[in-house]
C-alpha cells in the first residue's frame, strides 16, 4: 500500500492505488460502485474511492453467495470487497483508469450501503444543468474532476501555512461577529438576541483586526480567512470566499511585495511546478490603463489601446472634437478584424460598449478599396492617415474609436479588447503573465453620491511625495498600493497603511466623514492608533481565484465545496430562509408586511 495511513478496519488498500506492484496480493477495498457491467458468466463492477477506481470481477464459477451480491448492485452502492490482485490480459489493459493493468478476482463483497438511483449522474461527462448539480452537490463532489480541485485547495492551504510560517507569519483568528468593515460593499448582518435591536456585521475582510494586531506587536499575520460580502456576483465572485489575508510591521511596498513574490512562486512551484518568471514585473495604474484600459490587464495579448485625442483635436466630428477637450479619445485596432466581423457584428460591438456607460463607438473598417466607417466623412485624409499611423493599421484591419470621459472610454476600450480577444480568438501566450499595478488613485469620484471614496480603502496610506495635494488636488493623490494580476485576473491587493492619526484624519476628512462620524465607525481603530504605531502594510489575496488559477477553471464555483448561486443563495440547504414569528419575535425583529 502507498499510504498505509489510509488503512483502516474496513480496508487495506485505496481503490485507484492498485497497480502491478500488488499483484497476488489479497486486499480489501471500501467505495461506491461507479458501473457494472453484466456479461452473463461474469460481473465487471467499477469500484471508486477518491483516489480512482479498480475493476472487480466477479465470475459466476465463483461462490453464488458472492455472484448474487455482484448482480444486486447499482451505481453508488457502497461496498466492501475482499480479493485478489490480478493481472489482466494485455489486450484488456485499460489506459482510462490509473489502475487500468489489474483488477480484483473478488473472494468477499458487502453491501455497506444501498443507494437509490442517482438524481445526477457520477460521470465527467454527465451533462446535467449546473442548478441540479448544486442542489446535489455530494453526488456532483463524487466526480474526480471536482474532489481534483478541491484537493488542489487543501494543498494549496498547507503550502500557504508553511511558506509564511517559515518566514516568521503566525496564524491568528479574527472575529466574524463585528462590526462594519472598510471595504466597500454591502454587509451581511447578524442580529444580536442579546442586544436587541444590535446587529453585528461579518467582516467584508479582517482589514481593521489585522492591523490592531500589528499595533499589538505581532509583528507578522497571516490568516486564511471567510470575508462576507453583499455584492453583485460575476464568473469570479461569491458572496463568502476565502483570502490569504497577510499584515506585516516595519515594512514599506517593496518589503511586502517582495515576501508575497516569494509566496506565489513557492505556490506555482509547489503545486503545479511552474517557474513563475523572476522578477514579476511593476507597471503603474497609469500606464496599466493608457496601455489596456484596465488595472487587471491581461498582457498575453497585444491590441493595446492608443492615444489618438491630439489627432482629432480640430477634427470635424464633434464627438471626439469636444471629448479632446474636456475628456479624451482612445482606439484600438483589431487585426485582421476586417474579413471576421459583419456589418450586424460591428452594430453589437456598438451596442456592447453601452453598458460601460459608452453612447457610441466609431469604426473604421480598413478594406483593399477603401475605409468603411460611418464617420470618415467628417475626417480629413491626414487625420484619417495619422490615426491609421498612430494605430499601426494595415489593410484589413479594423479600428475602434472611443471619445469621451476617461473612465467611460478606459472601461469601454478595456473590455472591448478582451471581448474581440475572444471573438477573433487572439491567440495569447502560454503560461501566467504575473503583473504587480502601483502607484494606484487614493481617491476615486463617485458621480452618483458626488463624493470622493477611498479606491483602496481609507487606512492607505498616499504616496509621500503626493502628500501636499491631499486637500488642494486629491485626484492627484496616489496610494502606497498594489495589486497582484495574472492573466486579466486580479489575484490580491494591499497597501502601506496610514500610521499617523493626523493623517489618517486628514483622509477621513477628504472622504467626507466628520470627525463624529469616523469614530462611531473606527473609533477603536483611531483610539489604538494612539499609542504607537509601527509602520505596517500587507496584502489579501483571493484564495479562491488562485485556486481556479492553479487548477485551469474560469468558474469559481468548481473550487469552493458549497458555493452561492448567483442570487446568494444555495440549493443543497436551500438557505437563506424565512424565519416564523415567534423566531423573529426572540430577535426582536417585525418584518413589513408582505414581505
Ligand atoms: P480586496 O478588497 O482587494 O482587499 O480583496 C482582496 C482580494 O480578495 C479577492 N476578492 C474576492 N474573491 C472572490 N469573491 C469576492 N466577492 C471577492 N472580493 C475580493 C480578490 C481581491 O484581490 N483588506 C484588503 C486587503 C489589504 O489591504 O490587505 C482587501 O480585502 O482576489
Ligand atoms: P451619432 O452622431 O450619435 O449618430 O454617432 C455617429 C457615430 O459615432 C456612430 O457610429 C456612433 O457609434 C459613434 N459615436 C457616438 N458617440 C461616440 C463616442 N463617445 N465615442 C466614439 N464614437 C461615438
Amino acid at each position: 500500500m502507498v499510504n498505509d495511513m489510509m488503512e483502516t478496519h474496513y480496508r487495506t488498500d485505496m481503490c485507484g492505488e492498485l497497480g502491478r506492484k500488488d499483484v497476488g496480493r489479497v486486499v480489501t477495498v471500501c467505495g461506491w460502485v461507479q458501473r457494472r457491467r453484466d456479461l452473463g458468466g461474469v460481473i465487471f463492477i467499477h469500484l471508486r474511492d477518491r483516489t480512482g477506481i479498480i475493476q472487480l470481477a466477479v465470475n459466476s464459477a465463483a461462490d453464488k453467495k458472492i455472484y448474487d451480491a455482484a448482480e444486486s448492485v447499482r451505481n453508488e452502492y457502497v461496498l466492501q470487497v475482499t480479493g485478489k490482485v490480478t493481472l489482466r490480459d494485455e489486450e484488456n489493459f485499460n489506459p482510462n483508469i490509473t489502475t487500468g493493468e489489474v483488477e480484483l478476482i473478488c473472494d468477499d463483497i458487502k453491501v455497506l450501503d444501498a443507494a437509490d438511483t442517482p438524481a445526477i449522474y457520477v460521470d465527467e461527462n454527465d451533462n446535467a444543468g449546473e442548478s441540479v448539480r448544486l442542489e446535489y452537490r455530494y453526488l456532483d463532489l463524487r466526480k474526480s474532476t471536482l474532489q481534483q480541485m478541491i484537493i488542489t485547495r487543501h494543498k494549496t492551504a498547507q503550502a500557504v501555512r508553511s511558506f509564511l510560517s517559515s518566514e516568521g507569519f503566525l496564524e491568528i483568528e479574527t472575529p466574524f461577529l463585528t462590526k462594519p468593515t472598510p471595504e466597500g460593499a454591502r454587509d451581511f448582518l447578524v442580529p444580536s438576541r442579546v442586544q436587541k435591536g444590535a446587529f453585528f456585521a461579518l467582516p467584508q475582510s479582517p482589514q481593521l483586526f489585522k492591523q490592531i494586531l500589528m499595533i499589538s506587536g505581532f509583528d507578522r499575520y497571516f490568516q486564511i480567512v471567510k470575508c462576507f460580502r453583499d455584492e453583485d456576483l460575476r464568473q469570479d465572485r461569491q458572496p463568502e470566499f476565502t483570502q490569504i489575508d497577510i499584515e506585516m510591521s516595519f515594512v514599506d511596498a517593496q518589503d511586502v511585495m517582495a515576501v508575497n513574490e516569494r509566496l506565489v512562486k513557492y505556490i506555482f512551484k509547489e503545486i503545479i511546478g511552474y517557474e513563475i518568471k523572476n522578477p514579476i514585473p511593476v507597471m503603474t495604474y497609469r500606464e496599466a490603463m493608457d496601455r489596456f484600459g484596465s488595472d487587471k490587464p491581461d498582457v498575453r495579448f497585444g491590441m493595446e489601446l492608443k492615444d489618438i485625442t491630439n489627432i482629432v483635436k480640430n477634427c470635424g466630428f464633434k464627438v471626439f472634437s469636444s471629448a479632446a477637450e474636456t475628456g479624451t479619445v482612445r482606439a484600438i485596432c483589431a487585426k485582421g478584424a476586417n474579413e471576421k466581423l459583419s456589418r450586424r457584428d460591428l452594430d453589437a460591438l456598438v451596442e456592447y460598449v453601452k453598458q460601460y456607460g459608452s453612447k457610441g463607438l466609431a469604426w473604421f473598417a480598413i478594406g483593399k478599396d477603401g475605409i468603411k466607417s460611418p464617420v470618415t466623412k467628417f475626417l480629413t485624409e491626414d487625420e484619417m492617415n495619422d490615426i491609421m499611423n498612430q494605430c499601426e493599421a494595415e489593410v484589413g484591419d479594423i479600428i475602434f474609436v472611443s471619445a469621451g470621459k476617461p473612465k467611460v472610454v478606459f472601461d469601454s476600450l478595456g473590455a472591448l479588447r478582451l471581448h474581440l480577444a475572444d471573438k477573433l480568438q487572439i491567440e495569447k501566450k502560454d503560461g501566467f503573465e504575473f503583473l504587480w499595478i502601483s502607484e494606484f488613485p487614493m481617491f476615486e469620484y463617485n458621480e452618483d453620491l458626488k463624493k470622493y471614496q477611498a479606491m483602496h480603502h481609507p487606512f492607505t496610506s498616499p504616496m509621500d511625495e503626493d502628500m501636499e495635494f491631499l486637500e488642494s488636488n486629491p485626484e492627484k493623490v496616489r496610494a502606497k498600493a498594489y495589486d497582484l494580476v495574472v492573466n486579466g485576473v486580479e489575484l490580491g491587493g494591499g497597501s502601506i497603511r496610514i500610521h499617523s492619526r493626523q493623517i489618517q484624519n486628514r483622509v477621513f476628512k477628504m472622504l467626507g466623514f466628520t470627525q463624529e462620524q469616523a469614530y462611531e465607525k473606527f473609533g477603536f481603530l483611531l483610539d489604538a492608533l494612539k499609542y504607537g504605531t509601527p509602520p505596517h502594510g500587507g496584502i489579501a489575496f483571493g484564495f479562491d481565484r488562485m485556486v481556479m488559477q492553479l487548477c485551469g477553471t474560469e468558474n469559481i464555483r468548481d473550487v469552493i465545496a458549497f458555493p452561492k448561486t448567483q442570487n446568494h443563495g444555495c440549493l443543497m440547504t436551500k438557505a437563506p430562509i424565512k424565519l416564523c414569528d415567534e423566531d423573529l419575535e426572540e430577535l426582536g425583529i417585525k418584518l413589513e408586511e408582505n414581505i
